[in-house]
């Protein structure tokens, strides 16, 4: 990915030159893929099988933090235990079942509300109310169950559920968050619609000025975008039209805080936007192929050097995501459920992503890759299971 003075040359001669990046070739995407019961089953199971982003770590800022949240389905709890470890674990106790945590707060143990099992935060179960009633039960081998593995990196707390096909995202992922960055606000939301439009409509500049011809065209481009790929991941930048004050602005130090849009798309339910005042993350589960329910955080700038989080600073952010929500935000989502009310019309058997929308043709590309790679390895088992 470029620096800020690399991508500011890179977008200056686009303003003069009237031009965009373009990708190589278009991308043709089944209409299928979008409706289908198998391809949503195999997505939700890639999703346990691949390092998944779950939530910021500015949501664990203290030990004992803790979200609780279903991924890809299952019931998954993430804690920062005494230590300052991050933890992950199936969110059910073992005793019936019950599940541990809900949504997101802080504590010292982890009490079951059912029949009161205590379990400590790095999973060890401590207590059992009336414990002479179970005479097989042996605690060093019952605590709560660790997924696969977790790992932080960028500022993300990352899930691997079960053994995994391969990195994902993290076959290669950009800068994204710093350690001063705090959570301002957070909410959980339903959507009917499939999680791929809506991942779509964050990853080209070809519809800014149709979509948005009141909210966003005024401060930016007709189809002026920077797009970058890492890994499996992208990167797609929508410059403001302000930047052009930055042609004559030395290099060494430039920062483009303030002048760019820029959305992260982690492979391959995450984003990660920075926008004007705030950054803004989504992490989508797909509930079922029309329905995806959406965690969505607003983090704060990174702080200026020395200073923290101001007032001014929180103030700014809460009315970018204000005007946000009131236009742009709203602009997109009519069109994504817009297109979701006619996927069955039968006008399409493929949707056609142009070279402008080469970080989306990205996406699908690098998905069906890590489906195909699912569905080998899950053949292998089966092959496997054959034999013995
Ligand atoms: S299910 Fe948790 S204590 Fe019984
Ligand atoms: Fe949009």
């Amino acid at each position: 990915m470029r620096n800020d003075a690399e991508l500011l040359d890179h977008i200056l001669s686009h303003i003069e030159n009237g031009t965009t990046d373009l990708g190589d070739e278009e991308w043709l995407e089944p209409v299928e893929n979008y409706a289908s019961q198998a391809r949503f089953e195999a997505e939700r199971r890639l999703l346990r099988r691949i390092p998944v982003p779950f939530c910021p770590v500015a949501a664990l800022p203290e030990l004992g933090s803790y979200v609780a949240r279903n991924s890809a389905g299952v019931p998954i709890v993430v804690v920062r235990d005494e230590q300052g470890t991050i933890r992950a674990f199936r969110n059910a106790c073992r005793h019936r079942g019950m599940q541990l945590a809900d949504g997101a707060g802080c504590t010292r143990i982890f009490r079951c509300n059912y029949h009161g099992w205590a379990y400590r935060l790095d999973g060890r179960l401590e207590y059992v109310p009336h414990e002479h009633g179970f005479p097989g039960l042996d605690k060093g081998n019952n605590g709560l169950v660790p997924v696969h593995s977790v790992e932080v990196q960028s500022g993300l707390v990352f899930v691997t559920q079960d053994e995994p096909v391969g990195r994902g995202a993290l076959e290669s992922l950009p800068n994204l968050l710093k350690d001063d960055q705090v959570v301002f606000d957070s909410n959980e939301k339903v959507e009917e619609v499939n999680w791929k439009l809506t991942a779509e409509a964050t990853l080209e500049g070809y519809h800014i000025k149709s979509t948005h011809p009141e909210s966003f065209f005024p401060y930016g481009y007709d189809n002026l975008n920077v797009v970058e790929m890492q890994g499996p991941n992208s990167r797609v930048c929508f410059p403001f039209r302000r930047i052009e004050k930055l042609r004559d602005a030395p290099r060494d130090h430039v920062s483009l805080d303030r002048m760019v849009t820029l959305v992260n798309r982690i492979f391959p339910f995450t984003s990660v936007t920075r926008l004007s005042q705030h950054y803004a993350l989504s992490f989508a589960e797909p509930e079922s192929p029309t329905r995806t329910r959406y965690f969505n955080y607003r983090l704060t700038l990174p702080a200026v050097e020395g200073e923290g989080v101001s007032d001014e600073a929180l103030a700014r952010a809460k009315k970018d995501v204000a005007f946000l929500s009131d236009t742009g935000d709203k602009e997109d989502a009519k069109v994504v459920s817009d297109i979701q009310a006619a996927i069955g019309s039968g006008a399409n058997t493929h949707y056609r992503f142009g070279r402008f929308e080469s970080a989306i043709g990205h996406l699908h590309r690098n998905l069906a890759s890590y489906l195909a790679r699912l569905e080998k390895r899950e053949q292998g088992v089966v092959e496997q299971n054959n034999r013995i």
